[in-house]
């Protein structure tokens, strides 16, 4: 079993975002008092036994913007279940991930974190709605080296209307030089969400697929391993073992504001606004998933990542598709499953099989 809870505070909101994430107007005692009581419960739902839980994501909004002591009964409750090589990740932002944050967080427990950077470039910065620059970004990898964290993520977002060449080269120039100090590198693409101020007006976004594959190009060059369409890697080691679960269709609880859990064939979801979810964190909204949802999900995940598709969940026709993209190279086959090797193509290869 995987964890996932949602902190859905942050100073601050940025421009693409339609992630939940509010001001903390004084909510953290009452909003951690309720998702403790939500993992108790998620905890008796499932029957979740000791050292079950293989990994564990506190994700946000601004996970880093709290206190770390509030995040220690929820620590105390989980403790039992965390299984012995247990992953814990931490989203931060580096304007407020000082020292003694990262320090505490890592006494608590947690191995990995998760610095969102989204660029080095002052103007690019400010364009996306962000309130920290490079040297923020410099000193928050600094400290989390200092707590001696061992598994360091650095988040990019890139096609936005500012990036060119240009741009991609200045962003690659800093990776370069912090590259010893990250151990796992996010570049996301960027998306155009509804209700964010990027859908309001004009276009934000470039739509550049040369500059993707460049940019994909230099990554790899750097010597990151990609091992999902926006997932890069030092090392096998140092993937992310918690969105690989995701990827897999593995089962995972979701707890806090706005969060989704998945058990078999349901998708769980809590409440999205702040004062139902405080007064009754238990609450689900169950979506069923059929049969075609599933087998979907499992083309798509598979084929943009290193997971791949299972030949037993392909039905003849789809066979017959994937022994052809086997002939034309598009797939590879190994151990009972076809892999990708160009997650560019993932979207249309998955959609030629479920067609
Ligand atoms: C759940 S967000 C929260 C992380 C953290 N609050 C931060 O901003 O640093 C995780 C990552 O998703 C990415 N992201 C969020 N919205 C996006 C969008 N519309 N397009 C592309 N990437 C996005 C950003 O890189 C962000 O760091
Ligand atoms: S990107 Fe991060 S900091 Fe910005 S609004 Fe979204 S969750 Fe908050």
């Amino acid at each position: 079993m995987h964890f996932y809870i949602h902190i859905p505070f942050c100073e601050s909101k940025c421009n693409y975002c339609a992630f939940t994430s509010l001001k903390k107007d004084n909510y953290e005692k009452s909003y951690f008092q309720a998702l403790n009581k939500d993992i108790n419960f998620q905890l008796e739902k499932f029957n979740i036994k000791y050292n079950q839980i293989k990994t564990f994501f506190i994700g946000g909004g601004t996970p880093s913007c709290i206190d770390a002591k509030y995040y220690e009964s929820i620590f105390k409750t989980l403790h039992p279940y965390l299984s012995q090589n247990v992953e814990i990740s931490c989203e931060a932002n580096p304007n407020s991930a000082t020292l003694n944050w990262i320090k505490a967080m890592k006494n608590l427990g947690i191995n990995r974190i998760s610095f969102g950077a989204q660029s080095f470039h002052p103007k690019k910065l400010k364009f996306l709605g962000r309130i920290h620059n490079q040297d923020t970004i410099f000193k928050a990898l600094e400290n989390a080296d200092k707590a001696g964290l061992k598994n360091i993520n650095l988040d990019l977002i890139y096609d936005t209307k500012m990036d060119d060449k240009k741009m991609l080269e200045f962003e690659l120039s800093n990776l370069e030089k912090i590259k010893p100090l990250i151990t796992h590198l996010s570049a996301y693409n960027l998306t155009i969400e509804p209700k964010t101020a990027f859908a309001k007006k004009e276009n934000f976004k470039k739509n550049a697929p040369n500059l993707m594959k460049f940019f994909i190009q230099k990554l790899t060059h750097l010597g990151f391993f990609q091992y999902e369409i926006s997932n890069f890697s030092k090392n096998k080691n140092t993937m992310c073992k918690h969105n690989l679960s995701y990827w897999k269709g593995n089962n995972y609880i979701g707890c806090g504001l706005s969060a989704v859990g998945f058990y078999k064939n349901q998708r769980f979801y809590t409440a999205n606004n702040l004062k139902s979810y405080i007064e009754n964190p238990a609450f689900r909204n169950v979506e069923k998933l059929n049969s075609k949802n599933l087998e979907l999900e499992h083309l798509f995940l598979g084929l943009r990542s290193i997971v791949g598709i299972q030949e037993k969940k392909l039905d003849f026709k789809q066979k017959e598709k994937a022994l052809l993209l086997l002939k034309e190279k598009k797939l590879k086959y190994e151990k009972k499953r076809y892999f990708n090797p160009n997650f560019l193509l993932s979207d249309e290869l998955a959609l030629y099989l479920s067609s």
